[in-house]
C-alpha cells in the first residue's frame, strides 16, 4: 500500500449488536486492515435509529451519525448494512447501488425474500454484494461454496443454522426439561429474543437455507420454496425417544440436488445418529455439513451468532469488497446458471420414525404392518414398551423406524396409523437423517 493511497469510504448502517462491533474492529484494527485492504478503511459515517441517544455511543464522535440511511449509503464507497429486516435496509441497499458503491450485508431475511432484486441492482450496476455472515456468522461457508468449491458439484447440504434452537433442542436433551422452560431460560440469557417465533418456527432457518441452496446448487431458491417446520411441537417425550435409540434431535436445514431433476430444500426437526458429526454441536454453535462429489464430506463449524464472531465475517467480506475496489474486478456475484426447478418436499426421501400408542393386545403389530405395506413403505425396526395400563385400558408405545421413502408415502402412512382400530394415538413423528 503507498502512503498516499486515497482511503475506501465506508458508511454502516446499524450500530446495534453486530453495527457496534463492526465499528469497533474498523477502528482497533484500522492499520492492519488497511494493509490487508490496500487502502486506509474510512469510516464516513454511522446511520442510527435516534442519533440523540448520544449516550449509546460514547465511543463514537457523534458527529458521524444519522438517522438517514438512505441518504448516508449515497456518500459512500463500501456500505455496511447492518439495520436488518426489510426495510429501510433493502430501499438503502438499491440507494448505494445507483450510487457506484458495493454493499456487504448479513441480512439473511432481506436476502431469502428480495435476494435476486439485490443481485441484479448490483449486476447492473457494476458493484458487489457479499453477505458471509448471514449464514452460519462468524463460520466461513458462503465463499468456500462459492470461491473454494466452484471446481466440485454439492450434491447435499445438511446444517445447523440457528443457533437458538439448537441451544433448547440441546439442553431438552442433557438436562431432561421441557420446551418451554429452556426457551425462557434462553430469553433470560440473552440466547433467544423476547418474541422467538422466527427462530423456533424455522423462519430464521428457512432464510438461511434458501441462500445456502441458491448459493450451492446455482439455481434462486427462493425463501417460500423452502419447506419449513419449527420445534415448538416436540416433547420432552420426543427426545427421550430419539435417545433410546442412539440420536439427538436437530433443527436441520437440508438442501439436496437431485442431479438435473432439480433441488429439494426443506427445515424441520430430524433424528441424527449420535455417531454423525452435526450431533455433537453443542449450545449455540452452528455447523454446515456439505457433501461433494470430488470432495466428499466437509463441516464447517464456529460460532452463528453474537456481535463479535459476525463482526469477523461482515469485516473480512468488507476487506475483500475493498480489494476489488482497488484493483477494478469484482468477485464471483449470483450464479443461476443452472435454474433447476425447486421440487415440492413431498418428493423428498427420508425416514421416520413413529411413536404409537397402541392397545396391548394380540394382532396390533399385524394391523399397524398392514399400514406400512399398504403404502410401499418397509419397516427397519420397532420397539414395543408396556403402558400403564391406565383407565383400564392396556396400552403400549410402539417406536417404528421405517426405511427410506418418498415423504407423500410417509405422510399418508402416518394418516392412515390415526385411523387404524388397534392404535390410540400417534404420538410422535419425526424424520431421520444423516445416515
Ligand atoms: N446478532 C447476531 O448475532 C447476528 C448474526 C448474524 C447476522 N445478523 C444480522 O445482522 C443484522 C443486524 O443484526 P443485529 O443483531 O446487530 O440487530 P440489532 O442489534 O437490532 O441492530 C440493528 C440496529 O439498527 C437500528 N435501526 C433500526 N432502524 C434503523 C434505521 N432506520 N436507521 C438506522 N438504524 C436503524 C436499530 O435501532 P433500534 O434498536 O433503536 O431499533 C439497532 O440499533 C441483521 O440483519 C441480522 O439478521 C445478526
Amino acid at each position: 500500500m503507498s502512503s498516499s493511497q486515497a482511503p475506501i469510504r465506508v458508511a454502516v448502517l446499524g450500530c446495534g449488536t453486530v453495527g457496534r462491533q463492526v465499528i469497533r474492529l474498523l477502528q482497533e484494527s484500522a492499520s492492519d486492515l488497511a494493509w490487508r485492504a490496500g487502502a486506509p478503511l474510512e469510516l464516513v459515517g454511522v446511520a442510527v435509529k435516534d442519533p440523540a441517544e448520544t449516550g449509546l455511543w460514547q465511543e463514537l464522535d457523534p458527529a458521524y451519525l444519522t438517522d438517514d440511511a438512505t441518504g448516508l449509503a449515497r456518500q459512500a464507497d463500501i456500505v455496511v448494512e447492518l439495520i436488518g429486516g426489510i426495510e429501510p435496509a433493502r430501499s438503502a441497499i438499491l440507494a448505494a447501488f445507483e450510487a457506484g458503491a458495493s454493499v456487504v450485508t448479513a441480512n439473511k431475511a432481506l436476502l431469502g425474500s428480495h435476494g435476486p432484486e439485490l443481485y441484479d441492482a448490483a449486476r447492473s450496476a457494476g458493484v458487489e454484494i457479499y453477505f458471509e455472515a448471514a449464514v452460519g456468522g462468524a463460520i466461513p461457508i458462503l465463499r468456500p461454496i462459492r470461491e473454494s468449491l466452484a471446481g466440485d458439484t454439492i450434491t447435499r447440504i445438511l446444517g445447523i443454522v440457528n443457533g437458538t434452537t439448537n441451544y433448547v433442542l440441546d439442553r431438552m436433551t442433557t438436562e431432561g426439561l421441557g420446551f418451554a422452560e429452556v426457551l425462557r431460560q434462553a430469553q433470560e440469557l440473552g440466547y433467544a429474543e423476547a418474541d422467538p417465533t422466527a427462530d423456533v418456527e424455522g423462519f430464521d432457518a428457512a432464510s438461511k437455507a434458501a441462500i445456502l441452496a441458491s448459493s450451492a446448487f446455482h439455481t434462486r431458491v427462493p425463501v417460500d420454496a423452502v419447506s419449513r417446520q419449527g420445534i415448538s411441537h416436540l416433547t420432552l417425550d420426543d427426545i427421550v425417544a430419539a435417545r433410546a435409540t442412539g440420536h439427538v434431535v436437530k433443527l436441520l436445514a437440508i438442501a439436496e440436488r437431485r442431479g438435473s431433476e432439480g433441488v429439494i430444500v426443506r427445515v424441520h426437526p430430524a433424528l441424527v445418529p449420535r455417531k454423525h458429526p452435526l450431533a455433537s454441536v453443542r449450545g449455540v454453535f452452528n455447523a454446515i455439513y456439505v457433501e461433494a462429489e470430488a470432495a466428499g464430506e466437509l463441516m464447517f463449524y464456529g460460532r452463528g451468532a453474537g456481535g463479535r464472531p459476525t463482526s469477523s465475517a461482515v469485516v473480512g467480506d468488507l476487506v475483500t469488497v475493498a480489494r476489488h475496489r482497488l484493483t477494478g474486478g469484482l468477485g464471483p456475484g449470483e450464479s443461476v446458471y443452472l435454474g433447476l426447478p425447486v421440487l415440492p418436499a413431498g418428493q423428498a426421501v427420508t425416514r421416520l420414525q413413529i411413536r404409537l400408542l397402541v392397545r396391548d393386545q394380540p394382532g396390533v403389530l399385524a394391523g399397524v404392518s398392514k399400514v406400512f405395506a399398504s403404502h410401499a413403505v418397509s419397516i427397519e425396526t420397532v420397539r414395543q414398551t408396556a403402558g400403564d395400563g391406565a383407565n383400564g385400558v392396556d396400552l403400549a408405545t410402539l417406536t417404528v423406524v421405517t426405511h427410506k421413502a418418498p415423504e407423500t408415502a410417509l405422510g399418508r402412512v402416518v394418516a392412515d396409523l390415526s385411523d387404524e382400530a388397534t392404535v390410540v394415538a400417534v404420538a410422535g413423528v419425526i424424520r431421520v437423517e444423516g445416515e
